[in-house]
């Protein structure tokens, strides 16, 4: 049992080492996608986690608002947690829409950005509490429903033509683990977030969203802070072997409300496997990068009590950076690079046009 709590050990790094938040506009325009048939999504709505934030969190709290996140795009720090583009921008892209506005900046924004749907996630949440003093996914799920029951900027009719996407990175597992909970509670623990993720996509589906699209969890013991054990050169195993159980119940779970609903409204994106197979490529996989060493990230505090843009208080940095971004699937300790994303969405393509345009 020892050994279980130990596996999610490592996550502490994800999203507590560094606190900190992000902007929003200046998403890239993107082209209708000539995948789309059947179902012609108009908006997106995005719930979760630093896998899906696109600069919900204050500037003051979070450190993606600082040098070097953000120098691919969109160009200077503006609280995505990577170099550029994250999962979110690139689910707004396949379906032919602009990455929706943060929740935090809707009141700045035009009318006319706010009809491309709105994302509500923050980086360092979980579905339920963490570290992070941020919004747990009942409490953004809960700023939507206030936003529908307004009625002023979106009517449940904008929703049989909208996609969700809900984001569940593991930060509820770095919170158990960060509490010393005993280790005995683990594999209940898996099912809680399971059980409590099933219950927020059934909110989400009972406004009327059309498709809403899961990500499986990725594999936690790839992620550089397990990795670094091994100089980034092997995936901790045992960890990912949870991450299979977290994976296997969410499945089981997606499965039990499609059959429900009698329509397939809700969409595995595979992001295990996906994380692999980009891993994997040896060049076979067009459109997805070759990395040449895929687990070791190109920003990397210079000592474990650093991360990536860290300075000291003479503002000396305490982080060294690749010279390409490009060049690597991980940006910082627990997020992928703008490449990385891309690689693997360019994976996941297959199966989202297959499941997620289907009328
Ligand atoms: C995998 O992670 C667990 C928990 O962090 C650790 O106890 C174990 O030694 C790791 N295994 C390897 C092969 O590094
Ligand atoms: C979400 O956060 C709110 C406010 O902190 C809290 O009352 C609620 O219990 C949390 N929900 C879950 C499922 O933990
Ligand atoms: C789907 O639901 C029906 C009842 O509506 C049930 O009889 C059947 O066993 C379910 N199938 C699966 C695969 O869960």
């Amino acid at each position: 049992m020892d050994s279980l709590i130990k596996l999610f050990a490592s996550l502490l790094l994800f999203f507590f080492s560094s606190l900190l938040f992000g902007e929003t506009n200046g998403v890239e325009g993107s082209k209708q996608n000539h995948h789309l048939y059947g179902f012609r999504p108009t908006k997106l709505f995005v719930f979760g986690d630093s896998y899906a934030d696109t600069g919900n969190i204050k500037k003051s709290l979070s450190y993606t608002w600082k040098f070097p996140y953000g120098i691919t795009f969109p160009g200077k720090p503006a609280g995505r947690f990577s170099d550029g583009r994250v999962a979110t921008d690139f689910l707004a892209k396949f379906v032919g829409i602009k990455s929706p506005i943060p929740y935090f900046w809707k009141d700045y924004a035009g009318k006319k950005r706010l009809q491309h749907g709105m994302n509500f996630a923050y980086g360092g949440t979980g579905v339920f509490n963490t570290l992070a003093p941020l919004p747990n996914m009942t409490t953004q799920i809960d700023f939507f429903q206030k936003l529908l029951i307004a009625g002023d900027i979106y009517s449940t009719s904008d929703l049989t033509s909208s996609v969700a996407l809900v984001s569940v990175a593991g930060n509820d597992y770095s919170t158990f683990i960060a509490q010393n909970r005993p280790a005995a509670e683990f594999p209940g623990f898996i099912k809680q977030v399971v059980d409590q993720t099933e219950v927020n996509l059934r909110r989400i589906q009972a406004f009327g969203v059309k498709k809403i699209a899961v990500p499986s969890l990725q594999p936690l013991g790839c992620l550089p802070g397990v990795t670094v054990a091994s100089s980034f050169q092997r995936c901790n195993e045992s960890q990912n072997a949870l991450v299979k159980l977290h994976n296997n119940l969410l499945q089981q779970v997606v499965a039990k409300l499609n059959n429900e609903t009698k329509q397939s409204t809700f969409i595995i994106l595979d992001l295990y496997n996906a994380f692999l197979t980009v891993f994997k490529n040896k060049g076979a996989n067009p459109g997805s990068t070759r990395f040449e060493s895929p687990l070791k990230p190109c920003c990397l505090g210079v000592s474990s009590e650093y991360s990536c843009g860290s300075v000291d208080a003479k503002g000396v940095k305490k982080y060294v950076i690749c010279d390409d971004p490009k060049t690597a699937f991980f940006w910082d300790r627990s997020h992928p690079t703008e490449e990385g994303w891309r690689s693997v969405y360019s994976v996941l393509r297959k199966s989202l046009t297959a499941s997620l345009m289907k009328a």
